[in-house]
């Protein structure tokens, strides 16, 4: 996704160019082109933060502080893809909480209200504060299983989330979730921080010969997925697909995958050949007449 500035006048909304570029050394630099129309308007960003999540959060922040400077009224944001979700709290004593650390960077660089899709600590569609931020989450969960069902011409799946967190991703009465138990940090001192998955259980899970579909938020090494997909192969499982909002893929996570199951069906919140669009979908039904909603100025959504 490129980033858009888009204003809030009163015939309905309206475009702001802004140019990012690198000093030599490079560092970020960015500036707002029409920074004389921002004044006293309501402004929504869309901004992809990943690839590159470190330099690509710079960024964002600088074109929020510069539209603040303009006299934007208020600034809300849309991400896709919300990196750091998954640090939302502390594993060992001393470690930072990293959600929080940019979830504050974005509040005090004058962002008011952060839209996301699927984001790994809110768990569906629903809002709250946090760290000085107001967060809306909106989850691209059902639209990516009709399309699975669509794909495999077969509407009764059965539905598996490889953890407790992805419960609220399961839909349709045969349905359940496994049991992940993630084991401590391994190799810190080496640079990596990772905590390997201990344990993936399926006790209680009836698994049925049909089409089985793993649901999850998200796909990054892909070990959480391979293990559900052994656990259930060990079960007789044999027509697996697998389900996720955003595809990281690190490494060969997809080709890993893809050789164990029958299809993998991920969103365009980062961009992935074969992905689902859902972004522009979510963009046009809820986060623009929702930020329409937070201001007066004009009420008309359609005019953009
Ligand atoms: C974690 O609880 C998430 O919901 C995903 O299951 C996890 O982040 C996937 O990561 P990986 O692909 O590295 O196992």
């Amino acid at each position: 996704m490129d980033t858009e500035v888009i204003i809030k006048t009163a015939s309905g909304a309206e475009r702001v160019s802004v140019l990012f570029s690198e000093f030599p050394d490079q560092d970020s630099h960015c500036v707002v082109e029409d920074c004389d129309k921002v004044a006293d308007k309501p402004v929504l960003i869309m901004h992809s933060l990943y690839p590159d999540q470190n330099n690509q959060l710079v960024k964002l922040v600088l074109l929020l502080s510069a539209l603040k400077d303009a006299g934007a009224v208020s600034v809300a944001v849309f991400v896709p893809y919300l990196p750091y979700s998954r640090q939302d709290k502390k594993h060992v004593a001393g470690e930072a909480v990293s959600l929080d650390v940019v979830l504050s960077f974005m509040a005090n660089a004058g962002c008011d209200q952060l839209y996301t899709i699927d984001c790994h600590f809110m768990k569906g569609a629903a809002q709250c504060e946090r760290a000085g931020l107001s967060i809306k989450n909106f989850s691209a969960g059902k639209r990516l299983l009709d399309h699975c069902r669509s794909v495999l011409s077969n509407e009764d799946l059965q539905i598996i989330g490889p953890d407790e967190g992805a419960k609220y991703l399961l839909d349709g009465t045969r349905s359940g979730h496994m049991k992940k138990l993630r084991g401590g940090y391994g190799e810190l001192a080496k640079g990596n921080s990772y905590r390997k998955i201990a344990e993936l259980k399926s006790e209680h899970l009836d698994i049925t010969c049909g089409d089985i579909v793993i649901v999850d938020d998200m796909i990054s090494t892909g070990s959480t997925l391979i293990k559900a997909i052994d656990n259930l192969k060990n079960q007789g499982a044999k027509n697996i697909s697998c389900v996720a909002s955003h595809g990281l893929f690190i490494g060969d996570a997809y080709q890993k995958i893809n050789k164990l199951c029958s299809n993998i069906v991920v969103s365009d919140t980062i961009n992935h050949l074969k992905s689902v669009p859902v972004v522009d979908d979510l963009l046009i039904e809820k986060i623009i007449p929702d930020w329409f909603k937070l201001d007066p100025a004009s009420t008309d959504h359609t005019r953009i």
